[in-house]
């Protein structure tokens, strides 16, 4: 599709000047004479690019600069300027003009402007589809991989997310098993409803059922007044019980009645509450194997797998990693900014680790990369990763080894205390237990500007 250019101007040879030298690039021109023609053209077609004079009778340059913008903000404008009217060229670039083009000039003056203009609107609408994709409510729910195994998954999902049955989602951690449950629910007839979230881990039998089903006032010590359980939270939409191996074991009793009755007894009650829920278990352990310890209950774990999704750990698709690390790099990215890229050298060490932590220790490092470095191109020393990976250290001589690893150290520490501290130097450096002149000092040799830790 050739780019739709709009060239403004009052004098018929310039028109036909700009018309002729863009088309012979290869853009479509529609020329207008006056800003009522503009507009006329605008209400009728899409443009990628606007052209046009400052000096024209009628609507003055300026005001149409300023109007365009208004109800077209993302449309890039271009002025001409016939003397070098220093001030009017500043005031349009402040109301969002893109550039300027000096008279007189060449054609190839005229292709260079129009192609950085068409070129940085091209980068940052390519940069907000992915950021939509990533976040938004569609595309892939942010479950990124074009390998056969995450096609396969993806595949999965979407066709057994419009069902009611029970799925059970299984992989190691962090490779994006609650991210597969959410795109369960989002495809689902559902997705209006609420997606509640239970982490099963860690809570005694009475206090997980009471947070599960819910419980009467003085069903248990410290049961003050009734309360809902998740499980009445989620009615009309899904379930999302993380961590499943963790139930206690006296629980999975009443939590398999629930799933096959579609009904639940709130702890004290002595009648049965209907309940209209899909639920979708998660676990990284091997549930196969609690059951034969015994300590997960055989009828409730061929009830969840019914439906298995197995989530690949990222060392077995390394062939997702570009795709996935630049989508990460894109999310890092400064507001308005662009994003950091990924020397050769440095692709290869990160195709070179193992990922025990699979997506998310990848979105960490690059997180903590992305916020670190000081280049476009990210390097591989830029990488830190977790000391379990084994193979860590740095080369070189001793000494150079042990500077470069004193000076990541020193870096991380100064980067999480600033990030947990949200860019508050102060604060950062008390809880450091460093003097806030040494900290900033430290801060300034690594390049670190607490601007970057504030939250965005
Ligand atoms: N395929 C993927 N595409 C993009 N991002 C992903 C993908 N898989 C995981 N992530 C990201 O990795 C992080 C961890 O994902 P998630 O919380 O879904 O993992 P998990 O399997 O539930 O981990 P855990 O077992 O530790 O709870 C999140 O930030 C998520 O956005
Ligand atoms: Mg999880």
């Amino acid at each position: 599709m050739k780019p739709k250019i709009l060239a403004i101007d009052d004098e018929e040879g310039m028109r036909e000047l700009l018309r002729a030298n863009l088309t012979r690039k290869g853009y479509q021109v529609t020329a207008a004479k006056d800003a009522e023609e503009a507009f006329a053209s605008l209400q009728s077609q899409l443009f990628d690019l606007v052209i046009t004079d400052l000096r024209m009778p009628g609507l003055s340059g300026e005001a149409l600069v300023q109007k365009l913008k208004k109800e077209n903000p993302s449309l890039p404008v271009v002025v001409i300027s016939a003397f070098g009217s220093t001030k009017s060229v500043v005031d349009v670039i402040k109301n969002g003009a893109e550039d300027y083009l000096p008279k007189p000039f060449t054609p190839e003056d005229l292709e260079v402007v129009v192609y950085k203009a068409l070129e940085k609107r091209r980068l940052l609408e390519e940069n907000e589809r992915l950021r939509r994709e990533l976040s938004g409510p569609s595309g892939t729910q942010g479950l990124q991989g074009r390998s056969k195994a995450m096609r396969d998954v993806l595949g999965l999902l979407e066709r057994l997310a419009p069902s009611d049955a029970t799925v059970l989602i299984t992989g190691e951690s962090g490779t994006g098993k609650e991210l597969a449950a959410r795109a369960i629910h989002q495809w689902s007839p559902r997705a209006k409803g609420p997606f509640v979230e239970v982490n099963s881990g860690s809570l005694p039998a009475t206090l997980f059922e009471a947070e599960l089903f819910g419980a009467r006032k003085g069903a248990y010590t410290g049961a003050n007044e009734d309360r809902p359980g998740l499980f009445q939270a989620a009615q009309g939409g899904t379930l999302f019980l993380d961590e499943v191996g963790e139930v206690p074991l006296e629980s999975q009793a009443k939590l398999l009645r629930a799933l096959e009755t579609h009904e639940v007894k709130p702890l004290g009650e002595t009648r049965n509450q209907k309940v209209d829920v899909r639920v979708v278990a998660a676990t990284n352990q091997d549930l196969q194997k609690l059951v034969e310890a015994g300590k997960f209950r055989k009828d409730l774990f061929f009830r969840l797998s019914v439906l298995p999704v197995i989530l690949p750990p990222l060392r077995e698709r390394l062939e997702d990693l570009p795709l996935l690390s630049q989508s990460f790099l894109i999310r890092f990215a400064p507001k308005g900014g662009q994003p950091k890229k990924i020397s050769q050298e440095a692709l290869k060490a990160l195709l070179s680790h193992s990922w025990p932590g699979n997506v998310r220790e990848l979105r960490n490092v690059l997180e903590r990369a992305a916020l670190l470095s000081r280049d476009e191109e990210l390097q591989p020393e830029d990488f830190l990763f977790a000391p379990t990976a084994g193979g860590g250290l740095p080369g070189g001589t001793y000494h150079d080894a042990k500077h470069s690893l004193l000076e990541a150290f020193e870096r991380q520490y100064l980067a999480d205390a600033l990030r947990a501290s949200g860019g508050n130097v102060s604060k950062a450096a008390q809880n450091s237990g460093l003097a806030r002149e040494q900290f900033h000092r430290m801060m300034e040799k690594m390049g670190l500007k607490s601007a970057d830790f504030r939250k965005r």
